[in-house]
């Protein structure tokens, strides 16, 4: 059966409280839409826990700065259903922006700390578009499980920060990131590179490798950190906005490799913000 189409909240939860009166659990996998393998490996990740899953489709204006990419993020919401009902998804569900911030919404959830590092101080705001939509996106599908791809590791353990203390009662899965052959990994956004820069964009992940091997040589952060960013300036990303060797749950810096941390890299390819980051150790 091809998902069900739920564009209120009313009518998502009236799904989902027929699931629930049938004692099945649910797992929702929250999307901007534009889906690629990485939002199907979610859905596929989440349908091992969960009998019903709900994927939403939502481009979150709360998220995106005053003249950013928001008008131009690809939208394919067509595609995007024929690619959950493929992935055995039960729902999709996509609000119009009324429905989900109607007049007169005012309310912001917001973590501190976590946000205040890598993607933060260059997106400012983000962290907190992010966490007050999918805060509500958890209350509205009243969901069990939900699940964030490593490639937005802030954003990953943002959500858990937040999940966490405001008490909601569900389990966040974290899946690692999909990547292309030659080491790319997958995003909406991959789509705004021409084909020159998405010829350079995979040294992204090689110098990040280069790197991550460094530093389990014994190579000071800074070491590694100032070799990675000539060596992306040398291949065309430019700015460079952070390389950074972070604790893998505080993401507070780290001054050398100590116990689980991830590198983790933003830089522009021409009008593209790449981001990316790796597990160092790279054995789990
Ligand atoms: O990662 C995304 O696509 C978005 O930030 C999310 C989690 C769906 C919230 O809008």
């Amino acid at each position: 059966m091809p998902p069900a189409i739920a564009r209120s909240v009313a009518s998502l939860r009236s799904l989902v409280a027929g699931w629930r009166a049938a004692g099945e659990r649910v797992a929702l996998v929250p999307t901007m839409g534009a889906l690629h393998r990485g939002h199907i490996t979610l859905v596929e990740a989440v349908r091992q826990h969960c009998r019903r899953v709900v994927v939403s489709i939502f481009v979150n204006p709360l998220q995106f700065a005053p003249g950013s990419d928001f008008n131009r993020y690809p939208r394919s919401f067509e595609t995007d259903c024929r690619q959950v009902d493929a992935a055995g998804g039960d729902a999709v569900f996509a609000p119009s922006v009324e429905e989900m911030y109607p007049a007169g919404f005012a309310t912001e959830v917001r973590v501190a700390g976590l946000t205040e590092t890598l993607c933060g101080p260059f997106r400012p705001g983000h962290f907190d578009g992010v966490a007050t939509v999918v805060a509500k996106l958890f209350i509205q599908c009243g969901c069990d499980l939900a699940a964030f791809g490593e490639k937005d590791y802030q954003q990953l353990q943002v959500v858990r920060r937040m999940a966490t203390d405001l008490d909601l009662p569900l389990t966040i899965l974290g899946v690692p990131t999909v990547r292309e052959p030659d080491g790319l990994a997958l995003s909406s956004r991959n789509a705004y590179l021409s084909p020159a820069e998405r010829a350079i964009a995979p040294r992204l992940y090689a110098i990040m490798q280069q790197a991550a091997a460094a530093l389990e040589a014994g190579a000071t952060a800074a070491g590694a950190e100032a070799m990675a960013r000539k060596a992306l300036k040398d291949a065309g990303f430019n700015p460079v906005e952070y390389v950074e060797l972070v604790d893998a749950e505080s993401l507070a810096r780290l001054d050398r490799l100590r116990g689980q941390a991830r590198l983790a890299v933003a830089a522009w390819l021409g009008q593209t913000r790449l981001i990316d980051n790796i597990p160092v150790p790279s054995a789990r």
